[in-house]
């Protein structure tokens, strides 16, 4: 089993310009970690890092607190699929799986085995005799991915694995990843855009914005309890709504005010332990799940709130339909069932928890919380 530790690294590419700063990751034994963050953050540059493709400016990797900063790729064992996957284009699929078990000196019996189990589990077992040429992008990349998959290196490094699959097969390989996560139960370092592919593979999340780590978490850590407006925005599809309030007083202590489209005020208390102060401008995020219809088993919970709102338009994604609406004059978008039948340009009836609502100061985007010491990150 091998841990990576990931101390204080930094990337300048050029003088003066920063890539990657202080980045710190203890990725455990046999977790599978996944990087997020816009493009242009340092992913992919951190991924080369590790793999020992790119020269560390500073700090430190260690594979099994055995320090391997400055070990060229070979002595690493660390198979990586690249985000620009190249084959080696004269050998066939075949080969260019057997390759790295080649010069491994496997046993030719031994390798078959091994090629034809990689491909079977990646759909590419019947294409084994073509050149990569004769290879859709999709297919190109299952067989970079087989390639590293054949092999059982003590680290594999994944950049967006699956970016060129249609929407059906990258689903089917994502769980074959899982499963075999499952069942090697090799520690993974995994690059993805995708928010789903994120939240359904991961031990933990990174997110990085600017060759920054803006929060480590578990995905439920990362989805209910944001750090700041960024997380909070770049995770969940649709988008967490952000929505500008003020914090006022009455005789049950603070709260802020929502209205909706008849000006009926919806009163949002803020939990006693928010170090927040009467007058205080912040942004109250509400994911669109928080925004649902009626239920009226729920309305006698305290923090649940109803309103009549006008629908601007719906998208029916098949379980729930998204709801565009607008609270404080701010475009919103709800998760309705259904069955609601929310209409554009009609009046609905709807509930907002508010138990969900976070609340976030708007110059350093910060997530109010009780004990600022239990930051992560
Ligand atoms: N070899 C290089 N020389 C100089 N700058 C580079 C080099 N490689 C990457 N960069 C720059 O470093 C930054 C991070 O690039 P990187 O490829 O790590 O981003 P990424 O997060 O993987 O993005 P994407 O999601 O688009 O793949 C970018 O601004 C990029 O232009
Ligand atoms: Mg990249």
């Amino acid at each position: 089993m091998t841990s990576l530790s990931i101390c204080n690294v930094g990337k300048q590419y050029h003088k003066g310009a920063t890539t990657l700063e202080n980045i710190n990751l203890e990725i455990r034994s046999g977790e599978f970690l996944i990087l997020v963050g816009p493009s242009g953050c340092g992913k992919s540059t951190l991924m080369n890092m590790i793999a020992g493709l790119e020269e560390v400016s500073s700090g430190q990797i260690l594979l099994n607190d055995h320090d391997i900063t400055h070990a060229p790729p070979a002595a690493r064992d660390i198979a990586m699929v690249f985000q620009s996957y190249a084959l080696y284009p004269n050998m066939s699929v075949y080969d260019n799986i057997a390759f790295g078990l080649q010069i491994r000196k496997w046993p030719k019996s031994d390798i078959e085995t091994e090629v034809q189990r990689v491909a079977k589990m990646l759909q590419i077992d019947h294409l084994l005799s073509r050149k990569p040429a004769q290879l859709s992008g999709g297919q190109q990349q299952r067989v970079a991915m087989g390639r590293a998959l054949a092999r059982r290196p003590k680290v594999y490094l994944f950049d967006e694995p699956l970016s060129n699959l249609d929407a059906k097969l990258r689903v089917e390989m994502r769980t074959e990843v899982k499963k075999l996560h499952q069942r090697l139960g090799t520690t993974i370092v995994y690059v993805t855009h995708d928010q789903i592919e994120a939240m359904t593979l991961a031990d933990r999340i990174a997110v990085m914005k600017d060759g920054v780590i803006q929060q480590l978490g578990t995905p439920q850590e990362i989805y209910q309890s944001p750090n700041n407006l960024f997380v909070a925005s770049f995770i969940g599809s649709p988008a967490m709504n952000f929505i500008p309030v003020t914090v006022e007083r009455n005789d049950q202590g603070l709260f802020v005010q929502l209205s909706d489209s008849g000006g009926q005020r919806l009163n949002v208390p803020l939990r006693a332990d928010l170090p927040a102060t009467v007058g205080q401008e912040l942004i109250l995020g509400l994911r669109p799940e928080a925004i649902t219809e009626v239920q009226p088993h729920r309305l006698s919970q305290a923090d649940t709130f109803q309103g009549q709102f006008m629908v601007e338009m719906t998208e029916p994604t098949g379980p729930d339909t998204l709801t565009l609406l607008r609270i404080n004059q701010r475009e919103v978008t709800a998760r309705i069932a259904p069955q609601a039948n929310p209409q554009a340009g009609h009046s609905l009836a709807l509930m907002l928890d508010a138990s969900q609502a976070l609340f976030f100061e708007p110059s350093s985007g910060e997530r109010l919380r009780a004990s600022p010491q239990q930051r992560i990150a």
